[in-house]
């Protein structure tokens, strides 16, 4: 029987130190882009894939969050009574749009032990991974395409996109070949995270977005710390290989690497342009720039 993806797991746990001194109080997955902070451009992408429930795995100072995804009586009898009703919306939005629980990853061992984390919340079925640094904006929402595409091949999916250079050191990175008459699919035969440039298989970075197997819980538990001593996603969807096909997935749609300041700069004004209410003021600002 083909199973569907329901369930979505956002690691959200790491100190986000690229962004000090703004990431001391403030989870970064709380920083905006523009008045959207980017974790909800990724729950927002989850619901209209059709996914029913969201994990947050979280850790020490990231109450925020819960907060920001919950009900604040305060804030909205204070804009009732003003009577802005579009705002109150948007309050209310927030608390309502997901279903959403929370687990802890009392310990920074990795994004695969993040994911580990969701073991018992994930249960025995596919489910997606959205790391929220990378926000990605397309006409069809990446992971929705992600889980079409497992609705297909009811595989381990991970989405890529072609890294020139050094940087691809930044990433995972994937070995494989094309698969005939599916132009987006790649045959993962192989996989290492942050290799140095001559060491990479390929340029197909592995980008923010999976579709995993319940069997990953299972690699991971038998992980040994990899690249930066941590138990790396990565090396634990290389050990899916051995009893699994997985794919690799290239989506349609730009990327943005919000997890780093340059990345999030472009990511500020491609997002501030796109908007009715700012885009065209910020455009003719912009405009009148002389770079
Ligand atoms: C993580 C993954 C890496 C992937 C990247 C995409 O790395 O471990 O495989 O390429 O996300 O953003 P991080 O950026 O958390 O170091």
């Amino acid at each position: 029987m083909k199973q569907k993806v329901r369930k979505a797991v956002f690691p959200a746990a790491g100190l986000g130190t690229r962004f000090l001194p703004a990431t001391k109080a403030v989870p970064k997955e709380m920083l905006a882009l523009v008045d959207k902070p980017i974790i909800q451009y990724g729950v927002e992408e989850a619901i209209a894939a059709g996914i029913e429930e969201i994990i947050i795995v979280t850790s020490r100072g990231k109450s925020a969050i819960e907060d920001h995804f919950d009900t604040s009586f305060e804030l909205e009898a204070s804009l009732e009574k003003k009577g802005k009703t579009a705002l109150l919306e948007i309050a209310r939005y927030c608390a309502s749009m997901a279903k959403i629980a929370y687990v802890r990853q009392s310990e920074a061992r990795g994004l695969g032990h993040a994911v580990l984390m969701a073991k018992e919340l994930v249960g025995d079925e596919p489910f997606a991974v959205l790391l929220p640094d990378d926000v990605i904006a397309g006409t069809v929402p990446c992971i929705k395409q992600m889980v079409e595409a497992y609705e297909d091949v009811q595989s381990s999916i991970i989405a890529t996109q072609i890294v020139d250079g050094p940087a691809i050191s930044a990433y995972g990175v994937l070995d494989g070949k094309a698969v005939e008459g599916k132009p987006k699919l790649f045959d993962v035969s192989g996989m290492v995270e942050k290799p140095k440039l001559e060491d990479a298989p390929s340029k197909n970075a592995i980008i923010g977005r999976y579709i995993l197997t319940p069997a990953i819980f299972d690699k991971i538990e038998n992980l040994t710390p990899g690249a930066g001593g941590e138990l790396q996603l990565t090396d634990a969807i290389k050990g899916l290989l051995e009893t699994e096909k997985v794919y690799g997935f290239s989506f349609e749609g730009i990327r943005h690497d919000a997890g780093d300041k340059l990345g999030m700069l472009q990511a500020m004004v491609d997002f501030a342009l796109k908007r009715d209410d700012v885009g065209p003021g910020f455009r003719d600002y912009l405009k009148s720039l002389s770079l």
